[in-house]
């Protein structure tokens, strides 16, 4: 079994500006109690693994660039040789947080677009502002292109949906004149039994994510496992995985206790323990994701 781990999930804040109707936040269905994480206790994680941790995800259950300290903490990852991935629906940057990427950090950053009429975006990102998240977008790229930032990674994500699947060629061709670095297609994460589904499933089933059956967890190759990525969430509590939605696997208190030992700890590891021999609950009944069925090619 793995002593160490590669990767951290860290949510800056489970607090969004946007109202997105299949997500927990974004529908109201969060219980977590709502807040930011402070840089200070940003440190105190990053400090304990820095020796060892090569990249963070540094997303949870809300928007990361509404934490004030999100730019600090992209910062001193950089500093600290670790490559950053944030995913952002973009509405709230602005040019003082953008021209602070001229450092050329190494850093993927994604922006959640799911459409190219204000109409068919905001059908998903309720609250969302089309014009304006193009417009950081386009910002961006140029600033990349202008000071040659050749670390900053940056990504069209497009979330596929009944009401924008007729659009992703067109979709595809604004990507690459804007010049984006990747147009990423995802395949919408909704149940069978939730009460929307058929308002959010594309008609075309192979842009939906279960076209490839209800395939169970038992191929080893979970990266929040192996090589191991522990999930913390804005107040320091550590899961095991970005798919225990309410919270039912708490394995520890990353500000209370120490990262590696939570990580090495019998309760942490009998539950990757469990998952190699496929008897785990989570990993090995409920959760199918799968690389190849989130991201697809067209
Ligand atoms: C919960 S969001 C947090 C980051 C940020 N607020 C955003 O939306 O990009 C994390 C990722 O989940 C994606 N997402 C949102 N709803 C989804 C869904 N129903 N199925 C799959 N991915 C979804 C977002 O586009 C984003 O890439
Ligand atoms: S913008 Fe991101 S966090 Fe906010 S509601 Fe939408 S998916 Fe959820």
């Amino acid at each position: 079994m793995n002593k160490y781990f590669k990767g951290l999930m860290i949510e800056p804040t489970n607090i969004c500006n946007l109202r997105c109707p299949i997500c927990i936040t974004g529908n109201g269905l969060n219980g977590a109690p709502k807040g930011t994480m402070k840089f200070s206790h940003f440190k105190v994680i990053i400090d304990q693994v820095k020796n060892f941790l090569e990249n963070i995800l540094l997303w949870g259950w809300g928007e990361p660039f509404l934490a004030p300290d999100i730019m600090k903490m992209i910062d001193y990852a950089d500093k600290n040789d670790i490559l950053t991935t944030i995913h952002t629906n973009g509405t709230v940057l602005n040019k003082k947080m953008m021209g602070q990427f001229k450092k050329n950090y190494r850093l993927n950053i994604s922006f959640s677009i799911d459409g190219i009429t204000q109409k068919s975006y905001a059908y998903y990102r309720k609250g969302g502002n089309l014009k304006k998240v193009f417009k950081n977008l386009s910002y961006l790229v140029n600033l990349k292109e202008k000071y040659n930032l050749f670390n900053l990674r940056i990504i069209w994500q497009f979330l596929i949906m009944k009401t924008n699947e007729h659009a992703i060629l067109k979709a595809q061709k604004l990507a690459e004149s804007i010049g984006v670095d990747k147009f990423l297609l995802k395949t919408i994460g909704i149940a069978k039994t939730h009460h929307r589904y058929d308002d959010f499933i594309p008609a075309n089933k192979k842009l939906r994510r279960e076209r490839r059956g209800e395939k169970k967890q038992t191929n080893q190759n979970c990266s929040f496992i192996k090589p191991g990525r522990p999930v913390v969430s804005w107040q320091g509590d550590i899961y095991p995985c970005c798919q225990d939605f309410w919270g039912e696997y708490k394995m520890g208190n990353a500000f209370e206790d120490k990262l590696l030992d939570i990580w090495n700890s019998k309760k942490y590891a009998d539950f990757r323990e469990n998952y190699i021999k496929g008897v785990n609950a989570l990993c090995n009944n409920q959760c199918h994701l799968d690389k190849k069925n989130i991201y697809i090619n067209y």
